[in-house]
Formats: structure tokens, sequence, C-alpha cells
């Protein structure tokens, strides 16, 4: 160890707690520390993960290793903040988050490199945008240029609905500055997958198959969410898409990255869609951070010591590592989320039907919950907990984790969730 002996987690969702999960097993850790944490995990602290100074200070006191969890506190620059005194933190710079913060510095960084994107063209002005929509032969998909929560992503399926999303994002600025310029993008057909690798400024060492769910309700319907569940592996992504996956997508924007003057340390997430037509996987967007929930099936199967691969990271040595081992099972998170999300919803609702003791097949990542004042465990958020399991096939990880969402309740009308997590690798469709 190198001066520290603590983990400091920045963040309080599902992929927070998973994350803290995994590396809590490193041998060498002597505890794992959240801030801001959540009603789930073990040692929490009340700062917010803006607060970057008052963070590095903690990190300093309490020899911690930091992990930066959400990509709002990257953006801000907290890698910069801590290393300006030498503080060890795992995320990628302010410059670097820009493949997640911009798509318009996406788009163009994807073109330059020639990593495999849609067509597209960035606007300010929305009558020139909805000219352009008019103009095209094709549909689109409307994205917000900024940092959005996973819902500044519209795809149309006609000229109306287009205008429609110009409209909200352009005029109405229903993001705020996120939405002062967007991108029209040539809308892809096929199967959505996430393939997030860690990295260290030149070297990359790739995570097994991933699919989330975003919309929020059954068959994909609904609005966009921060999403509503996940699975790993995906069955029918081959070992030669996985390689075409690394040699065409991180290769070049690892390498990217670096000629730009801006060289990627943390989880590069690739957010992938793989053409009908011609089965060539393209790139949809970049994330500068690790997924939730891809997180928490991700940290149920890896068979390998996260903390090790962080750590080589932070010396840019994954090229020392050898390749991540994944337990050969399948692995399922149900979301459960307050009735309403992503729009209104209520909190504080007493959370029954959870067990303090759950087999090593099961856990319960939890998100938007807290201790009130009483010590019981209530809602506090949008998404309130990732039921992840583990399974020989895919179908026995299913139906372990609906088992269990049965009996988890904070009122039937005050909960909802989607009851077709992994089914589209069953059905053998997306
Ligand atoms: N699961 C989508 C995201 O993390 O952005």
């Amino acid at each position: 160890m190198h001066g520290y002996e603590n983990v400091l987690i920045v963040g309080s969702g599902g992929r927070e707690h998973a994350l803290g999960w995994k590396v809590s097993q490193n041998e060498h850790i002597h505890k794992v520390i959240y801030a801001n944490g959540n009603g789930g995990t073990a040692e929490n602290i009340p700062i917010l993960p803006t607060k970057i100074n008052e963070l590095a200070d903690y990190a300093r006191k309490n020899k911690c290793f930091t992990i930066v969890g959400p990509e709002i506190p990257l953006s801000m620059g907290i890698v910069d903040g801590f290393q300006a005194f030498d503080l060890p933190i795992f995320g990628p710079t302010k410059s670097a988050t820009k493949i997640e913060s911009s798509k318009e510095f996406s788009k163009n960084f994807m073109k330059k490199y020639g990593i495999p994107t849609s067509d597209y063209r960035v606007f300010t002005d929305y009558g020139k945008a909805v000219d352009f929509v008019n103009r095209i032969d094709y549909q689109a998909v409307i994205k917000a240029d900024g940092l959005a929560a996973g819902k500044g992503v519209f795809v149309s399926n006609s000229k109306s609905e287009a205008i429609d999303a110009i409209d909200l994002l352009l005029n109405k600025k229903v993001f705020g500055d996120s939405s002062n310029k967007i991108i029209v993008e040539k809308k892809i057909v096929g199967d959505e997958l996430s393939m997030i690798a860690i990295c260290d400024g030149k070297n990359f060492v790739i995570l097994d198959s991933c699919r989330d769910y975003k919309r929020a309700f059954d068959n994909d319907m609904g609005p966009n969410t921060g999403g509503m569940g996940s699975y790993s592996p995906i069955p029918e992504i081959t070992e030669i898409e996985k390689e075409y996956i690394a040699e065409k997508i991180f290769q070049p924007a690892i390498k990217g990255m670096n000629t730009e003057g801006s060289p990627f340390k943390g989880f590069l997430y690739a957010g992938l869609i793989i053409e009908k037509h011609t089965g060539k996987p393209h790139v949809l967007e970049f994330n500068a951070r690790m997924g939730d929930p891809e997180c928490q099936p991700l940290m149920m199967r890896m068979q390998s010591d996260l903390f090790q691969y962080i750590e080589a990271a932070e010396h840019q040595a994954l090229d020392t590592m050898d390749p991540v081992e994944w337990k050969k099972k399948y692995s399922v998170c149900v979301v459960m989320t307050s009735k309403g999300y992503p729009d209104k919803y209520e909190t504080g609702y007493n959370i029954k039907g959870i067990s303090n003791n759950y087999d090593p097949d099961l856990m319960l990542f939890h998100s938007g919950t807290k201790l009130n004042q009483d010590k019981e465990l209530v809602t506090a958020g949008g998404r309130v907990l990732s039921i992840t399991s583990i399974g020989n096939t895919l179908n026995e990880a299913i139906e372990r984790a609906y088992k269990e969402v049965y009996k988890i309740s904070w009122g039937n009308d005050q909960q909802q969730f989607r009851k077709d997590i992994g089914f589209k690798s069953l059905q053998g469709q997306v």
C-alpha cells in the first residue's frame, strides 16, 4: 500500500454501493467510507460529492484512496483537485471527462479518430435544427450536448417527435445550459449493450458485456431513466465481437485522448449498438465513469480483485495485469424505484421485507434509501434498491432476483419496477 489504508467512495447510488462492496474484499483495505452514501452503506460521511476541497481534506486526514462514482464531481474537476495535493484518486481529469460532458466533443473526437458512430450535426439554433430534420430522409436521435443524468436523449419515430425534442431542449431549456447546444444524429437500429474498461491513460483492461434497461416501463416503453435494471454477460455477444470492440473502439479512444492531451484514467464506458443490417458495433455515447446499474451485476460476477486493477491504473501499470476473471454465471439486477420516477415521486416510506442475511448469490445494493431518526430504513430518492442475483443460467438469475423483489415493499402504490429485466437475451432478440 502506498500511504493509504482506507477507500473513500464518492457518490450515493447503487453503483457506489457495489464498487465499495467489491473493493472491501481486498485484504489490505481497512475500511470503505462513502461520501455521502445511503441507508445501506455502512460508514458514511456527510460531505456531498461536489464539495471537492472538503473531500480532499477528509481523504488526506484519513489516509484514503478515493474512487469517484458519478459524472458531476468528475466534470467539476475532483481528480485535478486531488492530484494537486498528491492524493491518490481513480477517475478522469476534468478535461478527459469531456468525452461524456460534451456530446459535441465526443462526436467530433470519434469522427477524428475513426471510431464507428452515426452521422451527426450540431445546432444551437432552433430554426436551423428543424430545417435540417425536415430535409433528412432518416429518423433522428436528438441529444443535449451537456450532462442530463441519462435523460437528455430523445429517440424519435417521426419528424414531429424530433421537432418536439428540439423544442424541449433549445427553446424550453429543460436541461438548462446542458441543452444550449444539441446533436441531431442518425438513428441506428439494433441491439444495445454497454462495455466498460478500466483505463490508466495508456492501457486498458476491458470488462465483460452488460446490458441496461433505460426506459421506465416493460417492453422499453415510457421515458428514459437513469436505468431500471441490467444483466451480464450478454450470451449472444461473441469473443470476436468483444475483440473488435477492444480494437476498434477502446484502443483508438485511449490513444486519441492521449493525443488530445487528455489521457483517460478511470472507467471508460462505451454505450454501443450492434447495427442490425451490418452486425457492426457503433458507439452511441461514451461515459467517463462506471455505469449504473451495469456496475451491480459486473461486480457480482467479477472474480478478480477490483482494487488491484485500480491500483495498477493509478501506477499506469495495467499492461502488467492479467485479463479480468469472471464467474461463469449470469447476474441480473432489478432496480426498484419510487412510483412516478423519473418524474415526480414521493419519499419517506418505510421499506419492509429486507432480510439481514442474504446468501452470496444475492445482494441488495442501495441508492435512494436512508435511515430516519428512528433508525428505520426509508425511501429517499427515485431509484431505491438494486436487487442483484447470481445464477447458473440467465433464467435462474432472473427468477432469484424477482423472488426477492416480490418480498420487498414500501406500498404497492408507492413503488415500481420493470418485470422484464434479462428477458431480451432469453427471447434471443432485443
Ligand atoms: N446505465 C446508464 C448509465 O450509467 O449511464
